[in-house]
């Protein structure tokens, strides 16, 4: 069973769980999720953005006063001694453009979460939601999932659909879905921090 955090935290101390974010790009579902928690409406405590190059993300993070940490190579090796150092209850992907190696997926799953602009397992990778929009499909989406040792294969928490209206072009499709990544990543986090969970086998349930 998952999900303890507010059981071990209310019996240990009142201090609020604490997250990461890594991203690779624009970052603004980093955005959101550091507006969210700086304004209580996330209660959990985004103690750093970590990037694996200079990007957009990190502009906003000075902007917001959010610590950056930026990997020095070997990233992976550097993420891991991050990761160590910071300790967050849970490890929030958004953007983030390396594969997690299997050996920090095993010592963090099911701590790591990662948001993908389809409706997986369809359009897994980069690109998705032109791959879907070029694919001719009438309903994509979001999928919020946990991170395994694959490429947006882990077991999925979220999903939500859109469907394509007739008119919309690529740019009209990528502006519908990250208003509805933004409207729904800090929510599912905070159930993630708050509410128990199970994880039996690709099914997550709550309980
Ligand atoms: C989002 O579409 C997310 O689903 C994908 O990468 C994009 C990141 O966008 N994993 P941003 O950097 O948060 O603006």
């Amino acid at each position: 069973m998952h999900g303890l955090f507010r059981s071990e935290l209310s019996s240990v101390s009142k201090e609020l769980p604490t997250i990461v974010v890594l991203a690779s790009g624009n970052g603004s579902n980093f955005q959101v999720l550091a507006e969210k928690s700086i304004s209580g409406e996330l209660r959990a405590n985004l103690k750093a953005l970590i990037v694996d190059r200079p990007c957009g993300a990190v502009e906003r993070a000075k902007k917001l006063g959010i610590e950056v940490e930026m990997l020095s190579k070997p990233w992976h090796e550097d993420l891991e001694r991050v990761l160590d150092t910071l300790k967050p209850d849970l490890i929030v992907l958004a953007g983030f453009m390396k594969i997690i190696p299997e050996r920090i997926v095993n010592k963090y799953f099911p701590r790591i979460v990662n948001i993908h602009p389809s409706l997986l397992p369809a359009f897994p990778g980069k690109d998705a939601i032109k791959q879907a929009f070029d694919y001719g499909v009438k309903v994509t989406g979001i999928t919020i999932h946990f991170v395994d040792a694959g490429v947006d294969t882990g077991p999925i928490i979220f999903q939500k659909a859109i469907e394509i209206e007739e008119g919309w072009d690529l740019e009209t499709l990528e502006s519908k879905i990250h208003e509805l990544e933004h409207e729904s990543y800090w929510k599912v986090v905070s159930n993630l921090l708050y509410k128990a969970y199970k994880i039996e086998g690709r099914k997550v349930r709550s309980c």
